[in-house]
């Protein structure tokens, strides 16, 4: 793709706002979707007709190889309304960068930074009144692309389709959720595609994470494929742990590369707690929840923001951890992560992206 590319953005306005049936008081995740999304095709090895329409249905064929080889990516960010109606994105580079990763692995073309990022822009722009402003909302952004090539061959598709839909929410998780040790099943092994944001490692969650719900918990704790020995990330968001006055992250390209995780720890390594990416066995947690070193423990994404987890089901016995009002670090970051993203204070990071 050339770099002095220029993709002029084609804008279609609805003719008919939906706005006046939301109701702001009453988020649910991922149900409105806002007015417009913005629409790319990549075709004979360059995008073209990048365009804003109204929200509506893409007419797709059976034989499109994404329904039959998988070949799917998509991204979560999340945009805030500050007090002065300014709309600002959160750190929507590095999810550009990230969906671009998962785009080489999956034998996808990139997308570039002026249809991703200039899109985003545009969009938001032009859906501004969707973003809501009351804390604990915002507008979910959900980029995806698509392999579109009609064909049943099994090869890298010829066509793709690059989209971003949004959508006002609220919370993902209303309260603190309870993880069951996933101990058979396994999301992904060393080479595999872990690391990369594709629609196949969601789809491969839902059943074990069916049978975890039948027990009482709500998500899964996925371990590594090799053992099931080592901590890997929640079905849904990463995985954080404060254990003594460290904060630590499973690591590994088995793990999805968050950017709220990266985000939370390069603000632990700022506020002088010590910082790990590091393996971390289930026997350390239990054991340390049991020792009580392990004082905090959450899931960390852009839907599920942070979340506290309540306790952690491991070989048919519960784990509590301790109460969520004395858990300093992650109640800390969510302070802070709020008043940032909604433009209260200073954001000496760079990190809101204005639109
Ligand atoms: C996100 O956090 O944005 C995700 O894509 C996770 C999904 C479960 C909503």
């Amino acid at each position: 793709m050339s770099e002095t590319n220029t993709y002029l953005i084609r804008v279609e306005p609805t003719k008919q706002s939906r706005l006046s049936q939301v109701d702001f008081n009453d988020l649910k995740f991922g149900q409105m979707m806002s007015d417009h999304m913005l629409v790319a095709n990549y075709e004979n090895g360059a995008w073209t007709d990048v365009s804003i329409v109204p929200y509506g249905d893409l007419s797709i064929s059976p034989s499109m190889s994404a329904l039959h080889y998988g070949q799917s990516i998509f991204e979560g960010i999340k945009g805030y309304k500050f007090p002065d109606g300014t709309v600002s994105i959160f750190r929507p580079d590095k999810n550009w960068e990230r969906f671009n990763k998962s785009a080489a692995r999956l034998q996808m073309p990139e997308v570039p930074e002026e249809i991703f990022m200039g899109g985003l822009k545009e969009l938001l722009q032009v859906d501004q009144a969707w973003v809501p402003s009351a804390e604990g909302t915002s507008l979910y952004i959900r980029p995806f692309m698509f392999a579109t090539e009609a064909a049943l061959g099994v090869h890298p598709s010829a066509s793709y389709k690059f989209v971003i839909i949004t959508c006002p929410v609220g919370a993902y998780y209303s309260k603190p959720i309870s993880l069951k040790v996933e101990t058979y099943y396994t999301r992904a092994a060393d080479g595999g595609v872990g690391f990369s944001k594709n629609a196949g490692n969601y789809a491969l969650s839902l059943f074990p994470t069916q049978l975890a719900n039948q027990e009482g918990y709500d998500q899964i704790m996925w371990t590594d494929a090799a053992e099931h020995k080592y901590i890997e990330e929640a079905g849904t968001a990463n995985l954080i742990f404060r254990i003594g006055d460290t904060i630590i992250t499973p690591h590994g390209d088995t793990i999805l590369h968050g950017v709220t995780r990266r985000t939370i720890m390069e603000l632990a390594e700022k506020w002088g707690f010590k910082a790990e990416q590091r393996k971390v066995s289930v026997q350390e947690l239990i054991d340390g929840i049991k020792d009580g070193s392990v004082s905090e423990a959450f899931a960390a994404g852009t839907a599920a923001t942070v979340t506290h987890i309540s306790k952690i089901g491991f070989e048919s016995k519960d784990y509590d951890l301790p109460p969520v009002e004395g858990r300093e670090f992650s109640n800390k970051v969510l302070d802070y992560l709020n008043q940032l993203r909604y433009g209260k204070i200073e954001d000496p990071f760079g990190w809101n992206f204005i639109v």
